[in-house]
């Protein structure tokens, strides 16, 4: 039976942030484990939205190169009302930029640093049980590719498994512990289209038959939402329906939405949930596995960087230091921000989505205070500190 100071479970961002943090940063060797396929890992379409503080992380340790050559980087983005749109200079207001960099392409490049740096990646590789947490050492156990059963012991475990983490109920299970949740009225229908950008800069409408965003990949693939029932399946969105709905929601005379081949098309559910604790003994949840957020402000991805930004300098303290106070405040120095950050998605998207049937009242209520927050220097300013995101928390070791 082999022994690493940490074992990682997930090979999602924050699986790969943190073994890559311990290791860049302080010399600490990992192993992650990972139930999916490494071509799976890499192919998987998901939101795409980078902050500020996670475009720095990736330049400072040394995996941002393909980002910087490939991202579209912008200084703003624009919000609309019925068509009419207003520029939010997130680069004037806050110093900050955001960048367009999918999921999929962020993990690629922590998987190749990882690999180029010698250190292991189990993929389809399952995690069958996890024991120890409570006592002095934690012990691992997985089915190999192979099918083999095989045990690893380690100092520390993190789930970073996503959303369904089976370790997250280790947690839950204290008395005291929280899983705070919130369910949404409405879902995006998402779609990939080849065709070229609508224009530079993101497109956040909100008009009277519901919301869309206008997003993209790369200079020659688009990412379009709609708004759409909870309930739709694919199939009840033919491309001309969808083409339709793009444009009586954010065509207008000087801009039109670019239509294009669709070759992907998905429902995206909305929840809000939080877990409080992330930590019990020996072991850690992090990202989704701990917090699911809304899309609308694409904070995910990000949310799991911000986790591990503590965990990693916590981990090294403890593993270096024999310090554990650190990893002890872990949960008291996450948790705040992901309120923040769960604030900050459900205002987004309240704001912007027109809940099917609502009173008139409140479908008037929430436009003026969108038109509220556009029209004041104060209101964009807010929007665009908390779309750029905080900074990242930095700590000594
Ligand atoms: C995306 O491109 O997938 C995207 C962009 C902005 C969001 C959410 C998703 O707020």
């Amino acid at each position: 039976m082999t022994h690493t100071p940490v074992a990682i479970i997930g090979a999602g961002p924050a699986g790969l942030t943190l073994a890559h943090l311990l290791h860049h940063n302080y010399g600490i060797e990992s192993v992650i484990f990972e139930s999916r396929s490494r071509a799976d890992v890499e192919e998987t379409v998901r939101a795409g939205v980078l902050e500020q503080g996670t475009m720095n992380l990736m330049r400072e340790t040394g995996v941002g190169e393909r980002m910087d050559a490939e991202a579209d980087i912008d200084d703003a983005i624009e919000l609309a009302i019925d068509g009419e749109r207003t520029r939010i200079d997130l680069a004037g207001l806050t110093g900050h930029h955001m960048a367009v960099y999918p999921q999929h392409e962020y993990l690629k490049d922590f998987i190749a640093a990882r690999l180029a740096a010698g250190q292991t990646i189990h993929f389809e590789t399952e995690v069958t049980d996890v024991a120890g947490y409570d006592g002095d050492q934690v012990t691992v156990f997985y089915t190999t590719k192979d099918g083999q059963e095989q045990q690893l012991t380690a100092d520390y475990v993190m789930a970073g498994d996503g959303s369904a983490s089976p370790r997250r109920a280790l947690i839950t299970e204290l008395p005291g512990a929280v899983r705070a949740r919130h369910e949404y009225p409405y879902a995006w229908f998402g779609i990939l289209v080849h065709a070229p950008q609508t224009q530079k800069e993101l497109i956040y409408a909100n008009s009277e038959h519901g919301f869309a965003l206008i997003s993209t990949r790369t200079p020659e693939i688009q990412r379009y939402y709609l708004q759409c029932n909870p309930e739709d399946t694919v199939d009840m969105w033919s491309d001309e329906r969808i083409w339709e709905e793009l444009h009586k929601r954010v065509s207008t005379d000087d801009l039109r939405v670019a239509e294009g081949e669709i070759f992907d098309k998905a429902v995206l559910r909305f929840r809000s949930a939080v877990t409080d604790p992330m930590q019990r003994g020996r072991l850690f949840l992090a990202g989704d596995a701990a917090h699911t957020v809304p899309p609308t402000g694409a904070k995910g991805l990000n949310l799991a960087v911000a986790d591990v930004s503590v965990l990693a300098p916590a981990l090294a303290r403890a593993i270096k230091k024999n310090n554990t106070d650190l990893l002890d405040a872990y949960s008291s120095l996450a948790v705040p921000r992901v309120w923040k950050a769960q604030h900050f998605s459900y205002w987004m998207s309240s704001m912007l989505h027109t809940v099917p049937g609502q009173e008139y009242f409140q479908t008037e209520r929430s436009r003026a205070e969108l038109r509220s927050v556009l029209s004041t220097e104060a209101g964009r300013t807010y929007l665009a500190q908390q779309y750029v995101g905080l900074d990242l928390p930095k700590f000594e070791v």
